[in-house]
């Protein structure tokens, strides 16, 4: 256990998993309850809503964060990636977070490491036809964190919908004993989704984001009586591209459980988008709920 140079805070900071377990292993002794909230750091509002949501579930609140190279294809923003540990620990403390766990790297991956735990079928749509091997680097690395800290519950962002459903699918299907959370996705005022990745946008390219959330709402008004939803989605996309998005990855209406394309809104759905503006790749997604009987 030790405290990071630069924390002027209070959060204790474990950065090995012998740390973390000793810790943990200790608070479970006197019967507290443990909750993990994964995150590669960059923190903001939305991180430190999963913070909350969490501690009104558990007694202890563990932060992990860790780039994990593994979910970065080559290509992709690894590197710049932002890190700022110091003012993640300042955010931690007045989060009260209980404690935060730093590994480096060889912690995740120690030489000889060789293992991949690959959630199928699902990781394969969506975000995976555009990020191949993304999502199997989130689930390795997402099995390791709960191993090493065996947390009672674990939450992550509804902003990252396919890979909440992904890591749910996982816990499941290898028996992980933690319950998993979904967190609300948490909105700036222009109602531009919170992410680590909205410091790369400049001014100009904000104003033409926040279009997003607007054309998926409206997107969401209109599809509980449509008849078409593929059109709608390429409705959306068309929509997207004329508001100055550079490309459309995709904008898909799924079943919110299964992740299944459906053709009627006839239980809980969502509709889910990725699209680009200069070099930054934008996610963003919202519950489609069936109409009202009657309505
Ligand atoms: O959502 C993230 O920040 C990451 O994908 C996660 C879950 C921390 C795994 O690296």
């Amino acid at each position: 256990m030790s405290h990071h140079p630069d924390n002027t805070s209070t959060v204790p900071v474990a950065d090995t998993k012998s740390g973390l377990r000793h810790r943990v292993r200790a608070w479970k002794q006197e019967g507290a309850t443990i909750g993990l909230v994964p995150t590669m750091g960059a923190l903001h509002h939305g991180h430190l809503s999963l913070v909350k949501r969490i501690r009104e579930a558990c007694d202890k609140v563990v932060v992990s964060i860790f780039v994990n190279p593994a979910q970065f294809a080559a290509g992709e923003d690894l590197d710049a990636y932002p890190r700022q540990v110091a003012d993640d620990l300042e955010a931690l403390a007045t989060a009260a977070a209980d404690l935060a766990y730093i590994p480096a790297g060889g912690e995740i991956y120690p030489d000889g490491f060789a293992t991949l735990v690959k959630v199928r079928d699902m990781g394969d749509i969506l975000c995976g036809v555009h990020r191949p091997g993304h999502f199997d680097g989130v689930t390795t690395v997402v099995a390791k964190l709960l191993l090493q800290c065996a947390p009672d519950t674990a939450i992550f962002g509804e902003k990252d919908y396919q890979q909440l459903q992904i890591i749910r699918r996982m816990a499941t299907d290898l028996d992980i004993p933690v319950t998993i959370l979904g967190g609300k996705i948490i909105r700036d005022e222009d109602g531009l989704a919170a992410s680590s990745r909205n410091v790369y946008l400049s001014k100009d390219e904000r104003k033409t984001a926040v279009n997003l959330p607007r054309i998926l709402q409206d997107a969401v008004a209109r599809a509980p009586a449509s008849k078409d939803l593929r059109r709608l989605e390429r409705d959306a996309a068309a929509a997207l591209k004329k508001a100055g998005f550079n490309s459309v990855d995709y904008v898909e209406i799924r079943d919110a459980d299964n992740l299944a394309l459906i053709k009627k809104i006839t239980r809980p759905a969502r509709i889910l988008a990725a699209a680009r503006i200069g070099k930054t790749r934008l996610i963003d997604n919202m519950p489609v709920d069936p109409a009202p009987p009657g309505g």
